[in-house]
């Protein structure tokens, strides 16, 4: 890299992990530049949620390097600590599937913990960045809610909000919008396209095609925990050179 070069947000040489005999990420590779969007797709199982779950300290590879921020490196391949596996949380932030929203807290409180408690910033400072934020996803009027009194959009974008509020140098989203009802979806993924928007630095995990043909920069398809195909989104989806990756596609396009 020359020196005028800008390290890549995220780089991941050779994640391996296994669960037992079951082989379940071989030797994944990928890099994610700066304000950059990456949108993982494959069938159930093949690696997607492991993926991110090692991007983000919780799942521990059994080998391979990460890199964030072009500094700061764990190698899996070594003994990796508690304090390593939490530093790489602090800058990596993940939106789940389920939200996993603390359900006796309210939504203020939801996305103040992280960064009052683990971060140990200050509360006047944490707390104005939050409402802000809150106030950017239309739900400044909710932050003395409980999660149930929310819709599930309303969940998730609280879901997303946590996750800014952490300050990361990287976004992770795991299936965002599929325990959305179909209505739901549209506010959840118009919040992620603004992120994009601002120049975030995300890796997404989702079905939502055309979604990912607005925003990804690049599209990776994952199959029995190898990347079998990375690409534009608009060569992959409408040009893949590679049979599973054609496969899958009409699976998910023509499902019955
Ligand atoms: N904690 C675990 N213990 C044992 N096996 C696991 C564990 N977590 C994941 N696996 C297995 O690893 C494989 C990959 O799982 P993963 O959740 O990463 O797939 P995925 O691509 O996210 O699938 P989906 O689309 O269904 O969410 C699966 O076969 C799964 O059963
Ligand atoms: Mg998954």
């Amino acid at each position: 890299m020359s020196p005028t070069e800008v390290a890549p947000v995220l780089g991941v040489s050779g994640l391996s992990k296994s669960f037992g005999d079951h082989e379940v990420l071989r030797s994944i590779d990928l890099t994610v530049d700066r304000g950059k969007v990456l949108v993982l797709i494959g069938p159930s199982g093949s690696g997607k949620t492991t993926v991110l779950r090692s991007l983000n300290g919780l799942e521990q590879p059994d080998g391979g390097t990460v890199t964030v921020g072009g500094d700061f490196v764990l190698d899996f391949s070594g003994k990796v600590g508690a304090k390593q596996l939490a530093a790489l949380r602090d800058r990596s932030a993940m939106v789940f599937q389920h939200y996993n929203l603390f359900p006796h807290k309210t939504v203020l409180e939801n996305v103040t913990e992280g960064p009052l408690v683990v971060q140990r910033r200050p509360r006047a400072e944490v707390e104005a960045e939050a409402l802000a934020l809150l106030d950017r996803v239309g739900l400044a009027d909710k932050r003395g809610a409980y999660p149930f009194e929310l819709s599930g959009g309303q969940q998730q974008r609280v879901g997303i909000v946590r996750a800014l509020a952490l300050r990361p140098q990287l976004l992770l989203f795991d299936e965002p919008t599929s325990s959305l009802d179909p209505e739901l979806v549209g506010d959840v993924l118009t919040v992620m396209k603004e992120l994009a928007d601002d120049g975030w630095t995300m890796v997404v995990v989702t079905h939502e095609l055309t979604f990912a043909r607005q925003v990804a920069d690049e599209v990776l398809f994952l199959d029995g925990g190898v990347i079998v195909e990375r690409g534009a989104p608009q060569q992959l989806f409408t040009a893949p050179r590679e049979e599973r990756t054609k496969q899958f596609l009409n699976r998910l396009l023509f499902p019955f």
